[in-house]
């Protein structure tokens, strides 16, 4: 859905560090993006476009979904509703485990901000393993509403997210993909 010349520019400014943080990775780092406001307002404009009129609220993914996320629910006029991670919400909270590569994560969102059978578009900047989206899905639809739409700037092929989100029957979107 994204121009070939937004894709473009974003493939340019994005910066890739082998290695980071640990060996095998590759580290994409979108902080450049936000040194141009004008790029950054036309992604916003893309993954806009993407749930326009499909979603009654968006939740974002602490800490760099929210970035887009905020944005994302504002142009839209609906709300937005942050997923922690664990101990920083005050209670009552509604929560998720999942597993990471060794050990396991939590997320959390207070409970009552996300309404029964609202349509929720999970936003995050990047989908690897999909371990922290498949959680963020869960823990939506664990409170009667509908995961009903994932998007991501960057979309992680061969790691196994894509798969991952598969058995939620939403649509998924990915800017980038590498
Ligand atoms: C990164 C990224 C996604 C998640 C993707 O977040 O921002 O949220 O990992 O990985 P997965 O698909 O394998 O679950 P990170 O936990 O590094 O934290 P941050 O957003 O606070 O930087
Ligand atoms: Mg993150």
């Amino acid at each position: 859905m994204a121009s070939a010349e937004l894709i473009k520019r974003l493939e340019e400014t994005i910066e890739n560090f082998p290695d980071f943080p640990i060996p095998g990775i590759q580290f994409k780092d979108i902080s450049p993006i936000f040194l141009d406001p004008k790029l950054y307002e036309d992604v916003i404009a893309d993954l806009v476009t993407f749930s326009k009129g499909k979603i009654d609220a968006v939740c974002g993914i602490e800490s760099r979904g929210y970035l887009f996320g905020i944005a994302i629910a504002v142009a839209l006029e609906v709300p937005f509703i942050l997923i922690r991670k664990k101990g920083k919400l005050p209670p009552p909270i509604i929560s998720e485990k999942y597993d990471l590569e060794y050990g396991t994560a939590e997320i959390e969102t207070r409970e009552g901000q996300i309404k029964k059978g609202q349509r929720i578009l999970i936003h995050d900047d990047l989908l690897a393993t999909g371990g922290t989206t498949e959680a963020a899905a869960k823990l939506v639809e664990k409170q009667g509403a509908i995961a009903s739409q994932f998007s991501f700037l960057i979309g992680l092929k061969g790691l196994g997210g894509n798969e991952k989100l598969e058995k939620f029957g939403a649509e998924i979107y990915h800017i980038l993909e590498y």
